[in-house]
């Protein structure tokens, strides 16, 4: 999603937007440009990488300005569409992350007022508000500008000849990097790093004015302070360490992920979420609420808590929620969401708190929206994810979620013991899965020729077939579905041929036999089958073309090693099909439009 920079100090503005800009990257983008201010303000955006916007644009001179990664939403990817945005004068410039909803009324209501447009966008009715507003106060005029505005929005704003940036969020994100004799302004923490590790995060309603030198931040025309965070993270964590790409990086972390979630939370004494005394006041059912990747760490929780807690489990996508005449009744809601920052999620979460449900949230985003209006946090240890596509934060949400289910286990001890014994053996054991590479890259190999794949799985390793399926079609563009392997042959059968590869997830449990049945069944059809089993399965060799083996461990955490091996399938098959698998086309890393 969009990225937001801004600098103030006495360095040279330009260099130093393009550096963050480039930092922002990842969170996936059509077009670029920055505003540099000096006596006027200079502009240079296009629809480029911003490598080639710091190669094509002339050297502006001045120590204030702002920048942007647009990732198209109102108006299409163009040169006049991208940011900054000017008024009439071209002495306002602004950048802005959000959707303005009333932006059409809005801009009709400027022209009559004699304001001329040149792009397709919300954003550029602000800057002509702002000009509308301007009475010698920058500020006061971006409070009035925000006064007649609907909707969601992180800005900045740089004004020619004012030595100051004023900044305001609102349900979208949008951090002040405190430097010395200079200040930063971002859309995310990775932005900034280079420059500093002093971190202030604005709240909903919050309008700052920063300078060189100070930074004020008000709310309803009151001075408020801001606590300024240390981040501990640095800028070689969220970089590539050595590994082609940052999804690989991130694959290969996971080990790392499985002990940092399991230090964190086997040593905490104080349970997050309480369900015994959830019980006490009359919680009855869990629902789960997430997008994407994270749905799918949902779905497996809901096998983890139904068998261990034996309480019964809802999962929805976040986005269908407001479409269900929901039974909430004592029932605690759980959000799962990586970034913290996807507006379908936040707005479930509202809608919850609305009808007066408890929500507790699993993020991997210190800070961020939902952890702001959540009633509880628990944070994933998974690091910073750069990469569009999720891996390790799938991981670390799984640890989550069977920690949480084990501390309120129905389960005898005896069983609780040996998964504990198995958690500890988790990491070895998804790094066996990560040795394996090679029959993993052999098989991508294969699949890489192909347009169509199914992937299929039973019970708990249903929704792994789903995440399987989600991770090569959004980084390699081979269409593929995931399908609960019984209902393959409701429909999805006819698809079937020597043409459409299937991948099968062969789990060691009260699956199996189906499993074996289905394959048999899918032969029988000419397709090729990939099967994902148990190292010690010898059975399935006699049926599969090719097998992928993972190592044995307890059938509840079959969902972990099975999707570091689909994880690491699509990379290769990606890479085999030359894909730009960091950024793949048309997706963001944080998804914040409805
Ligand atoms: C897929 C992927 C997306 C996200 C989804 C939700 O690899 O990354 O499907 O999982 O956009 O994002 P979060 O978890 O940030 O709410």
């Amino acid at each position: 999603m969009c990225g937001i920079a801004g600098y103030i100090g006495d360095k040279q503005a330009q260099s130093i937007l393009l550096s963050c800009l480039k930092r922002v990257e990842y969170r996936g983008y059509d077009s670029c440009g920055i505003a540099v201010s000096s006596s006027g303000i200079k502009v240079c955006k296009d629809i480029v990488r911003v490598e080639a916007l710091t190669k094509v644009a002339p050297q502006f001179n001045g120590t204030a300005g702002i920048g942007h990664t647009r990732w198209a939403t109102c108006g299409k990817p163009s040169q006049v569409n991208a940011h900054p945005h000017l008024d009439c004068t071209g002495n306002i410039a602004v950048v802005h992350n959000g959707i303005i909803n009333n932006f059409q009324r809005l801009k009709q209501q400027l022209i009559s007022e004699g304001h001329n447009f040149v792009s397709e966008t919300d954003t550029e009715i602000i800057p002509h508000l702002i000009e509308k507003y301007y009475d010698g106060s920058l500020e006061k005029a971006v409070e009035a500008a925000l006064l007649d505005i609907e909707g969601s929005y992180a800005i900045v704003v740089v004004m020619a000849g004012e030595s100051k940036l004023v900044v305001a969020r609102k349900d979208s994100p949008l951090i002040i990097g405190v430097g010395d004799r200079e200040n930063f302004i971002a859309s995310n923490v990775p932005a900034i790093l280079d420059y500093t590790d002093r971190v202030i995060y604005l709240e909903d309603g919050d309008i700052g004015v920063v300078t060189r030198d100070s930074i004020r931040i008000e709310r309803e025309n009151t001075e408020v302070d801001r606590e300024e965070h240390k981040i501990l993270w640095n800028v070689e964590e969220a970089q590539k360490g050595g590994y082609e790409h940052f999804m690989l990086k991130e694959i290969h972390e996971q080990p790392k992920v499985i002990r940092d979630t399991l230090v964190e939370y086997t040593q905490t004494a104080e349970p997050v979420v309480d369900l015994e005394r959830l019980r006490d006041e009359g919680i009855e059912s869990m629902l789960i609420l997430a997008c994407g990747t994270s749905y799918h760490a949902a779905l497996v929780g809901k096998y983890i808590i139904e068998e261990l807690v034996r309480v019964p489990v809802r999962v929805e996508i976040a986005s269908e929620f407001s479409y269900y005449g929901q039974t909430l009744a004592r029932t605690l809601a759980i959000v799962i969401t990586q970034s913290g920052e996807t507006a379908d999620t936040l707005k479930a979460i509202k809608r919850l708190r609305e009808v007066g449900c408890r929500v507790a949230a699993i993020t991997n985003v210190v800070d961020s929206s939902t952890s702001r209006i959540a009633d509880q946090t628990i944070y994933t240890k998974a690091g910073p994810e750069i990469s569009v596509a999720a891996t390790k934060s799938f991981t670390a949400q799984l640890m989550v979620l069977y920690w949480l289910a084990m501390g309120y286990s129905k389960a005898d001890s005896r069983r609780l013991a040996s998964m504990l014994l198995e958690l500890r053996q988790l990491p070895s054991k998804v790094q066996r899965v990560l040795d394996n590479g090679d029959i993993i890259l052999q098989c991508a190999r294969y699949l890489s020729k192909y347009e169509n794949v199914f992937f299929i799985g039973r019970g708990i390793n249903y929704p792994v077939a789903l995440e399987g399926a989600l991770k090569l079609k959004e980084i390699s563009y081979i269409h593929a579905e995931g399908y609960a392997a019984g209902e393959l042959k409701h429909g999805p059968f006819a698809l079937l041929g020597e043409k459409t590869p299937v991948i099968a997830i062969v789990a060691q449990d009260n699956t199996y036999e189906a499993m074996l049945t289905n394959i048999k069944e899918i032969k029988a059809r000419k397709s090729p089958l990939i099967a994902l089993a148990d190292e010690g399965d010898e059975a399935i060799r006699e049926l599969a073309d090719s097998v992928i083996t993972v190592p044995r461990v307890d059938a509840l955490f079959s969902p972990v090693v099975n999707a570091v091996a689909l994880q690491l399938l699509a990379y290769y098959t990606a890479k085999e099909r030359g894909c730009p698998i960091d950024f793949p086309r048309n997706l963001a890393k944080s998804v914040t439009v409805e």
